[in-house]
């Protein structure tokens, strides 16, 4: 008789001993930490239209708000260029930058998606990961939903990825199905930056609009998860890789974290000309700025001490990191 039973596919996927994750103070099997997450896409979950009031006058997106308006403490809101600028272009650029990061969003889970269905395709019957990844890909859609009516309520013609980054893109989507471990490092360099940016923000006390805060409130609670499972999945499987796999892995890595976390942290090309923001504001925001360059430190920290932890950063693979200018000088590689 065919092994359908739930008892005996469980028992197929139980993890020995030496598998087992340490999760916060209590030990779990990986399988029954991605059971336990798929449950919690049951029990707490979001849909884009049922629970954002979008036709809420309190939530319509006006580009004259003062609270698009970027702060003191952002890299180009702290340029005196920016503070310079009148009321309504202050307003539009931070809308502006808002919008271009949710549309960066929307390709980003593409490719996301597209990643989790091709992994998903390859795991055998009984496989708890299968039943998680389909989680993650609807919430992935609903944010994709929600992330869209955003841009389109601003009415701003957001471009997405140029062509060079659709070929990236691709390649990514090949990734999760030949190679997991490093499809899971774009997952998490994609994710852990924009969720820190979106905690320091809601932390940091700054009046938020109410459509902006009520998006970045139910991302940050629905990533958790999805940064959960790409971290013990690599904590699982990474120090399984061969050699071949583990050089091209410790050479590939920092330049998916350099260039996600540059398109998430600075303003785009369109941005840029349709604002006329000179080049001397950019560099001094961004390029030349050792504020925005420990930002962006901290918003790779986790992933990064994640690699160091599984074995990806070799002395020599450091050395990458620090000429793509994202490695922090203390902690020590053995
Ligand atoms: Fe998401
Ligand atoms: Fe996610």
């Amino acid at each position: 008789m065919a092994n359908t039973s739930g008892a005996l596919l469980s028992e197929q996927y139980d993890v020995p001993e030496e598998e087992r994750v340490q999760i916060g103070r209590k030990r779990e099997t990986y399988d029954a930490l991605v059971q336990r997450l798929s449950h919690q896409s049951v029990v707490k979950h979001f849909d884009a239209y049922a629970d954002v009031p979008w036709d809420d006058p309190d939530y319509r997106i006006d580009p004259d708000d003062p609270r698009w308006e970027l702060g003191p403490d952002d890299s180009l809101g702290g340029t005196a260029w920016y503070r310079a600028q009148p009321a309504g272009v202050r307003s539009r650029i931070g809308l502006h930058m808002y919008a271009t990061f949710m549309k960066i969003g929307v390709e980003f889970e593409s490719v996301l998606k597209r990643g989790l269905l091709e992994f998903a395709a390859k795991l055998p019957n009984g496989s708890p990961e299968f039943r998680y990844a389909y989680h993650e890909v609807i919430e992935e859609a609903q944010h994709s939903l929600m992330f869209q009516e955003f841009v389109n309520r601003t009415g701003l013609d957001i471009k997405g990825l140029a062509w060079w980054q659709r070929i990236g893109a691709r390649q990514v989507i090949r990734f999760a199905r030949t190679f997991p471990e490093l499809f899971f490092v774009f997952v998490l360099g994609g994710e852990d930056p924009i969720d820190h940016v979106q905690r320091t923000l809601l932390r940091s006390g700054r009046p938020v609009q109410p459509v902006l805060k009520r998006i970045m409130q139910i991302h940050v609670t629905e990533e958790a998860r999805h940064l959960c499972f790409a971290r013990h999945y690599l904590k699982r499987n990474a120090p399984k890789m061969g050699g071949v796999r583990r050089f091209l892995m410790s050479r590939r890595a920092p330049f998916i974290l350099a260039i996600m976390a540059q398109l998430m942290m600075r303003p785009s090309g369109q941005i840029i000309r349709t604002y006329g923001i000179p080049d001397e504001v950019i560099r001094e925001a961004y390029t030349n700025n050792p504020e925005h360059r420990r930002k962006t430190l901290e918003a790779l920290h986790k992933v990064r001490e994640l690699l160091v932890e599984i074995g990806v950063v070799t002395p020599s693979s450091q050395r990458l990191w620090r000429w793509l200018g994202i490695w922090k000088s203390e902690p020590a590689v053995a």
